[in-house]
């Protein structure tokens, strides 16, 4: 039996996806599957916590014992989190929110011009940028213990150095492993201002529950420091 080392204390938590429609049956997504959230967010609870998880479109049962908000989009998870993000104690932000979204949200299908004779064009979309929800929680005056995720392709630890200072958060996990989407094992490396430290501290990939367990029991450290 774990200890319950976030008795009493509220979390919030965005986990997956976000979906950014371009017409009814077309839009902008991104490989999360939301995996590493909803481990944490069962982790989480298991600790005590009373966790709100906010959840882009995924396909994962809710963990015992944590209420869930489904969204879809960044703006959708933005109206979710901001209004409840101050009566948390910790703010940890997993989701892979779409940095864009169609400027304009077609009503109808785009449909393609099929006469023979009809010049061949694409439609080209214009992109708008979505709010940063992880920094616009960390700066708010209550604001929450707030902890950002970072993936990258390259230069991980330098990025999550610089979304420490960019998102104003004491705390950045960082995804080892180049192909974390969508797997069951994952590694760590926790960035903060003194430092970093490697989860697990060999390295190599472990399930994520075991991973989210040792995370949430770091952050509670932090949280009593
Ligand atoms: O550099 P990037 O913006 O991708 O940083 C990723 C971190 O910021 C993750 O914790 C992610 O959940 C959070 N984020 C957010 N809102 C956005 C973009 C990223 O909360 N619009």
């Amino acid at each position: 039996v774990q200890p319950k080392l976030l008795a009493g204390k509220r979390l919030l938590i965005t986990a997956g996806p976000t979906f950014e429609p371009i017409d009814p049956v077309r839009g902008i997504t991104n490989r999360s599957s939301g995996k590493m959230g909803f481990a944490l967010a069962r982790a989480a609870a298991e600790a005590g916590a009373e966790v709100t998880l906010v959840a882009g479109p995924v396909h994962l049962a809710t963990p015992h014992g944590v209420r869930r908000i489904d969204v879809q989009t960044a703006l959708q998870m933005h109206e979710a989190v901001l209004p409840r993000a101050a009566a948390h104690d910790i703010f940890i932000a997993t989701a892979a929110v779409a940095d864009w979204r169609p400027a304009t949200m077609n009503e109808h299908k785009i449909k393609k011009d099929k006469s023979p004779d009809a010049p061949k064009s694409a439609p080209v979309f214009e992109l708008t940028e979505n709010p940063d929800i992880l920094a616009a929680v960390a700066a708010l005056p209550d604001k929450p213990f707030c902890v950002g995720f970072a993936a990258e392709s390259q230069d991980l630890i330098k990025h999550a150095r610089d979304k420490l200072q960019r998102k104003g958060v004491p705390l950045i996990v960082g995804n080892l492993g180049p192909a974390t989407f969508g797997r069951d094992d994952n590694a760590l490396v926790l960035v903060d201002a003194d430092g970093e430290r490697h989860l697990p501290a060999d390295g190599q990939a472990r399930d994520k529950l075991s991973l989210a367990r040792e995370l949430v029991a770091d952050i509670a450290r932090r949280l009593h420091a």
